[in-house]
């Protein structure tokens, strides 16, 4: 089993990336609601936050951790890799040249570049799949940029990132989700997508299977 780990809602785009790639069918997936944005908070408290949940995941049995979150990557996945018994993994944005990437205020402040979106993640958790709030806030943000290639620093963003390609005019958009899934070992059979879902504090239940059953083309069982 994959522990997944994310602040809310933007690791079932990881999620769906493994999937996709078949590196696993069974998930505990964790969204930390009680202590969203990660984006907002600093580098101990992410650690101390990474570090909690890998050991409640390992506890349950997971044989690799995800961190399907830039932010906590940033700050902690080097010690979680030397701290946790089980492989540890995290997505991060790669540098690619001449792309404007967009993150989190942690991600863009440890990286000294980036455009940040502080508001960003938190609207995803509240709203989406209903759009139009969400869409305001990148039309405030972004209206009248553009950019060729755009990467995608948080993976609540990959939700959206048809509005963020049409709002720059990107052509290109560069999901780390994708790269980290080519880097698991693929499963070898599987009995289709099963997933535990565990929210730490408030959150819709209920639309975190539908964003998941939407991203992955089929509904997946819930255990
Ligand atoms: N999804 C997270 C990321 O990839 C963090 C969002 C947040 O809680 O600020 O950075």
């Amino acid at each position: 089993m994959i522990g997944l780990i994310d602040s809310g809602m933007g690791g079932l785009t990881t999620l769906a990336a493994l999937v996709e790639r078949g590196c696993d069918h069974r998930f505990c997936y964790l969204a930390d609601t009680r202590h969203a944005p990660y984006g907002e908070r600093d580098s101990l408290s992410l650690i101390a936050l990474g570090e909690r949940w890998a050991k409640r995941l390992v506890g349950l049995g997971a044989d690799a951790i995800v961190l399907g979150c830039n932010t906590l990557t940033m700050a902690a996945l080097d010690y979680l890799q030397a701290t946790t018994s089980v492989p540890v993994y995290g997505v991060r944005p790669p540098v690619v040249e001449g792309a404007m990437l967009l993150g989190t205020s942690y991600t863009c402040r440890k990286l000294g570049r980036g455009v940040a979106l502080p508001r960003l993640a938190t609207l995803i958790d509240a709203h989406y799949p209903d759009l139009p709030p969400i869409r305001a806030y990148l039309e405030e943000q972004l209206g009248g940029r553009s950019a060729d290639t755009v990467v995608l620093g948080c993976t609540h963003y990959a939700l959206v990132k048809d509005d963020i390609s049409r709002i720059l005019h990107a052509k290109t958009i560069v999901d780390p989700s994708v790269w980290l899934a080519r880097k698991l070992p693929r499963a070898v059979g599987g009995q289709g997508v099963g997933v535990d879902l565990i929210l730490t504090g408030e959150g819709d239940r209920g639309r975190y299977v539908e964003v998941l059953t939407s991203l992955l083309g089929h509904t997946p069982k819930i255990v």
